[in-house]
């Protein structure tokens, strides 16, 4: 088998990527090793920027997200049992963020590349890659009982932080930076009435909480929780009472509750690896970088990775160029870079970290207290939530 661009994985960052490159006559074939139904059914993000929802539109599949999905112009930050409301919109010149789950992304951007018949290989094994660094890399996968090979102009790892794609980049020019948190989130679905009209990020003595939703029946919420924890541990009236002692005010606003449909504990990590090249190999998404949930920044990240992948290779078929491909991990990394500061600044302002002294802990609450008494801290939080422009060019410094 032979394609222009060999994708492994099927989420948001290949399947954009395989769009992208599909809407500039770019032939790409992507495997991926869960069945159709399996990445269709599994409950992840649900925040998308303005952006992503802007290149969701701007490439014809933003249709049903238009239709069903909710459109968000700020956010409420919660200390001390006060609310306080975000105007994101007013703060950023009229941007918003929408809530639209990432399985019904996925859904979406599936039907798109089927419908334009693209090769999507789904359940496959054993995916190896061979020759990344020369001109004709080939990818090894069984599929149907059978080996295949897929010989290809270039590889993009879009595989998650599992797969294989980012090992492939040797040790030696690989550096892998990251910061493991002293907590995770324990996420449910319920089937309860949306419990308020924007999501609401609480910091609470006994831990972070976090309100969102997901249609009007169903409604998705987090909670902080040790990282050793057992979601064993976790029956539904034990979630109920934790999460209505951290988000219900002193003014009286209660949580609705209902059955819980789905409960499971992620852990939270950042984690970059640069460079994201080797050779004609190119990772992207969660394949080069891990950023904690709080700043709902994941797919997103996955989203502007593949747009400036896209770039580069629309160069090099059209001018033979790769000067464009060589930049793509610094670009990308800029961008990153300044999404792990916006999450790691929102997970260490949100989270209770029970090992901080009562000094630490007052400095937190007092980093709250200041952020949400002045326009000029409100403004940096809504433009860094909404999302960062992609900067194609180093950005130039504003100091004179
Ligand atoms: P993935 O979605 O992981 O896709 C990789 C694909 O590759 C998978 O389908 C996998 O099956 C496949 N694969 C792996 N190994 C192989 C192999 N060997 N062969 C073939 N295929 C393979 N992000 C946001 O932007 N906003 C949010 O609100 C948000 N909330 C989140 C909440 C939670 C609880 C979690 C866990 C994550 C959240 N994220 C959020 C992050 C977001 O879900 C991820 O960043 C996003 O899925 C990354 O997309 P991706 O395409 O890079 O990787
Ligand atoms: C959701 C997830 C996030 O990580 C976040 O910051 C906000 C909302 C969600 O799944 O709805």
């Amino acid at each position: 088998m032979k394609t222009q661009v060999g994708i492994i994985g099927a989420g948001p960052a290949g399947l954009m990527l395989s769009h992208l490159l599909h809407l500039e006559g770019i032939e790409s074939v992507i495997l991926e090793n869960r069945s159709r139904e399996e990445i269709e059914g599994t409950i992840r993000a649900g925040v998308l920027e303005q952006g992503t929802v802007d290149l969701l539109n701007a490439t014809g599949v933003g249709e049903r997200m238009m239709r069903e999905g909710h459109l968000h112009h700020g956010i409420e930050l919660q200390y001390n049992g006060i609310r306080h409301r975000v105007n994101m919109h007013e703060l950023t010149d009229g941007k918003s963020i929408m809530v639209y789950p990432q399985h019904e992304v996925i859904k979406d951007l599936v039907a798109a590349r089927l419908e334009a018949g693209a090769e999507i290989y789904f359940s496959v094994s054993d995916v190896t890659l061979h020759d990344v660094d020369s001109d004709s890399p080939k990818i090894r996968f069984k599929h149907d009982g059978g080996e295949e090979e897929l010989s290809c102009d270039f590889i993009a790892g879009c595989d998650g932080f599992h797969g294989p794609s980012r090992k492939m980049i040797p040790d030696a020019i690989r550096e892998e930076k990251q910061q493991i948190y002293p907590f995770s989130w324990l996420g449910i679905l319920a089937e309860t009435p949306i419990a308020n009209p924007e999501l609401i990020y609480s910091n609470h003595d006994r831990g972070f909480a976090l309100i969102s939703t997901r249609t009007p029946e169903i409604q998705r919420h987090y909670i902080q929780v040790d990282p050793s924890d057992d979601i064993a541990n976790w029956s539904d009236d034990r979630i109920w009472t934790e999460l209505k002692a951290r988000v219900e005010t002193k003014d009286g606003w209660k949580l609705p509750d209902g059955p819980i449909i789905q409960k499971n504990i992620v852990s939270m990590r950042s984690f970059v690896c640069e460079p994201m090249q080797y050779g004609r190999l190119f990772i992207a998404g969660d394949a080069a970088h891990i950023v904690p949930p709080t700043g709902a920044k994941g797919l997103n990240l996955a989203m502007s990775d593949v747009q400036v992948l896209k770039r580069g290779i629309e160069t090099f078929y059209q001018t033979g160029s790769t000067d464009m491909l060589n930049r793509y991990s610094e670009i990308a990394l800029r961008r990153i870079w300044k999404a792990q500061r916006f999450s790691s600044w929102m997970t260490t302002t949100l989270h209770r970290n029970f090992s901080h002294s009562s000094f630490e802990r007052s400095i937190q609450l007092s980093e709250l207290e200041y952020v949400t008494s002045s326009r000029a801290a409100l403004t940096s939080l809504s433009e860094n939530y909404i999302g960062l422009p992609l900067e194609w060019e180093s950005p130039k410094s504003l100091l004179v």
